[in-house]
């Protein structure tokens, strides 16, 4: 046992003079001292270099702002056009806004990124659809799935607005269709990971190709990233698929995959008749999250501040809001995950030119809003 210890300390002071021997390289090669943090059995290697220098740079931008001052209960408020937040009191409403508004619009009395302040209650001003505040009401029904129904991913954390936002409209690590080869279609509607091969030969059985192999890489490099950490935070790298040799993140970090599915499927790419033209990709879609967009840079996204418990009208409960994104008519979902092949419209209904596209036109204007079915009004979760 007490040799353990010892050669740890020998390595850790072999690397440091290795790495201290970089010192004068480029300012990318200057590292500070490390730490080092074990995530498995000692003497696999399964632990990750630290800088606390790196570590600094990112800590500022990883800080929860203070939570607003509570409100006190009370019925829920009267209003005209509230789908989503129905549940909550008038107060919290109130204060719900506020913090939306610094979360999303960097600042706290900014309503007018969303609203006609001339009239709260319309989706609409001057006979356009206001896109920011249809764009809203779709989050609060993704927020609130996220935390309500994907608690195996973000535990008692949760997510507010600022996860993604930070005080501003877009999030990180936004993304779009390509002609290229996209990894980030896995998040969407793509599988073609978990292609290390079985067999020491390819044979029918194994069809794997060394294009899927570079896009789990790759896809995997885009996963350690976002969260700031070495391949071992997830796996043993003598045995990359073997879950029993894994540790228990990889199995969160799965849970996080099929969370961003959802969320791309059924929240943010069905927001594409919504948007204005130029927040949509060159074909035409419209941006995409990745695990970079709440993770932005860390293990865990604000290094685990629990922001989420002060904003009550983010939980929702369990199943409370599982439909798939605006419905048309007919009650069917308007965008059921095909590709693209008519033309792309402003929310105006201007044409904007033809791209790839199959889904249909949905009318636009306040009935977009009308169409989604309101929210039940659920019991409150107690979140841990
Ligand atoms: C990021 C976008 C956003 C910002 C910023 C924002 N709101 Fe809202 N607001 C919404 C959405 C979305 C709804 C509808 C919620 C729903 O359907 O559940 C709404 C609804 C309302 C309503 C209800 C009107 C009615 O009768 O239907 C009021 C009042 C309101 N907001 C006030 C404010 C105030 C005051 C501010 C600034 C402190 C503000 N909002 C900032 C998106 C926003
Ligand atoms: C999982 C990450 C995530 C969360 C959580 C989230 N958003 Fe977003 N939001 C996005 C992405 C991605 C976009 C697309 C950015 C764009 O508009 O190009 C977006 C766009 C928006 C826009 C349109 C911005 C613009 O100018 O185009 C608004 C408004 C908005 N979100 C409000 C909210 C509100 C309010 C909440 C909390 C109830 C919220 N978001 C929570 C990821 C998130
Ligand atoms: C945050 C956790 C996490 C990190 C970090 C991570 N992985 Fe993974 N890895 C996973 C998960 C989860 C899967 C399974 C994905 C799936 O099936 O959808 C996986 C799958 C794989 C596979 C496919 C295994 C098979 O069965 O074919 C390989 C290879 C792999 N990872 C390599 C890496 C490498 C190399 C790195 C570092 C660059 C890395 N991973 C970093 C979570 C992680
Ligand atoms: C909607 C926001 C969101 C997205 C998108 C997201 N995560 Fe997370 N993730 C969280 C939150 C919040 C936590 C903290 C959960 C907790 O405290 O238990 C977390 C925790 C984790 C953890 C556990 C970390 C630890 O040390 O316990 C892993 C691993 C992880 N995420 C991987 C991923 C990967 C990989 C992706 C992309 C496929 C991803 N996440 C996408 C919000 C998100």
């Amino acid at each position: 046992m007490s040799t353990r210890p010892t050669v740890r300390l020998a390595a850790a002071l072999l690397s440091l003079a290795v790495l201290g021997a970089c010192r004068n390289g480029p300012d990318v090669l200057k590292p500070g001292p490390k730490q080092i943090a074990q995530h498995g059995f000692a003497g696999v290697g399964m632990e990750t270099n630290y800088d606390p220098d790196d570590i600094a740079k990112t800590a500022a931008y990883n800080q929860a702002p203070k939570p607003l001052p509570p409100a006190p209960p009370g019925p829920p408020g009267q209003y005209k056009n509230v789908q989503v937040l129905t549940d909550i009191s008038a107060a919290e409403f109130g204060r719900t806004m506020t913090a939306m508004s610094a979360w999303v619009a960097g600042n706290a009395g900014n309503c007018a990124y969303c609203h006609n302040t001339a009239n709260f209650a319309a989706d609409s001003a001057k006979g356009q659809p206001i896109y920011t505040k249809l764009v809203a009401r779709m989050m609060l029904r993704m927020t609130r799935r996220v935390n309500s129904d994907y608690t195996n991913h973000v535990g008692g954390t949760g997510v507010t607005c600022y996860t993604c936002h930070r005080g501003q409209p877009l999030p990180k690590g936004l993304w779009f269709y390509t002609t290229e080869n996209q990894i980030l279609r896995h998040y969407l509607d793509r599988d073609d990971v978990r292609v290390q091969t079985h067999t020491v030969e390819p044979n029918n059985g194994n069809r794997t190709a060394i294009r899927q192999t570079y896009n789990t890489y790759a896809l995997m490099v885009t996963q350690s990233n976002a969260l700031g950490v070495n391949c071992t935070y997830c796996h043993n790298s003598r045995a990359w698929t073997s879950w029993e040799q894994s540790t228990p993140k990889r199995v969160v970090a799965l849970y996080g995959s099929t969370m961003l599915r959802d969320v791309n499927m059924n929240y943010l790419n069905p927001l594409q008749p919504v948007y204005p033209r130029s927040r949509l990709g060159e074909h035409g879609d419209a941006p995409k999250a990745q695990c970079i967009t709440c993770h932005n840079g860390v293990y865990k996204p604000l290094y685990g501040a629990k922001m989420v418990k002060d904003y009550p009208a983010l939980w929702g409960a369990p199943g409370w809001d599982a439909i798939s994104g605006p419905l048309d008519a007919a009650g069917k979902p308007m965008y059921d995950g095909t590709p693209l092949t008519q033309p792309v419209m402003t929310p105006s209904g201007a044409k904007l030119g033809s791209v790839a596209s199959t889904m249909a036109m949905p009318s636009m204007g306040d009935t977009l809003g009308a169409a989604m079915p309101a929210a039940p009004s659920v019991p409150a979760r107690q979140m841990p």
